[in-house]
């Protein structure tokens, strides 16, 4: 690995689409990072399977591990300094980050968001949830938000957004479907951005 490459850790919870997008992105754009490592709140799942298959090292770390959730807090950060990540990308983690280490990557966190945020956040707001609720409002255009992360759900500085259509008959199942295609092309595109930007 050449030195001024970003070690980045992923942070998954379910099929890990986004973080495959991101891992060939990197590959095939050549960009200046490295995904090390696979967190994830569940010991099997999808991104876990892929990271397993890809070489990258995959923790399974869940705060039911942990008598408190300070303790869980700590063993994130301990996990993420012992192999000194620099960025952390969140793909479908469907956890909050403890603020201790919201705190200490200050602006070093990123998610995706599967609307187009401000509207159709916060606590509750992920999966399909967040489709039912844009089919629900009859809002015509849906789409991904990449924002950092801080301490309140959803509500990080936006660093690119994209959006599509909601079209009539759309279901939550086939709005999702669109959504998540703009997504991967949305996250490598956040993710260049960022590495350009970075010192
Ligand atoms: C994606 O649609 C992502 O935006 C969403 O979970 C899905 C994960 O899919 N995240 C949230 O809703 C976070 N609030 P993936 O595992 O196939 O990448």
């Amino acid at each position: 690995m050449s030195d001024n490459k970003k070690r980045l850790a992923v942070f998954c919870s379910g099929t890990g689409s986004n973080f495959k997008a991101l891992f060939h992105a990197i590959i095939e754009r050549e960009l200046p990072a490295e995904i090390v490592l696979c967190l994830s709140n569940r010991a099997q799942c999808g991104a876990m399977d892929f990271a397993r298959e890809y070489g990258i090292e995959a923790i399974h770390l869940s705060e039911k591990q942990f008598a408190t959730h300070d303790e869980f807090a700590l063993a994130m950060l301990d996990a993420l300094r012992e192999r000194q990540i620099d960025m952390i990308l969140l793909a479908g983690y469907l956890r909050k980050i403890p603020d201790a280490v919201v705190a200490a990557y200050a602006e070093k966190i990123v998610n995706i968001h599967p609307a187009l945020l401000p509207q159709f956040g916060g606590h509750g707001m992920y999966g399909m949830r967040v489709h039912e609720a844009v089919i629900a409002s009859g809002e015509t255009r849906s789409g991904a938000t990449v924002h950092f992360v801080n301490e309140e759900y959803d509500k990080g500085r936006i660093i690119m957004q994209n959006h599509v259509p909601v079209l009539p008959g759309d279901t939550a199942e086939t709005l999702a479907e669109r959504v998540l295609r703009c997504e991967h092309r949305l996250y490598p595109a956040a993710l260049e951005k960022l590495l350009a930007e970075q010192p």
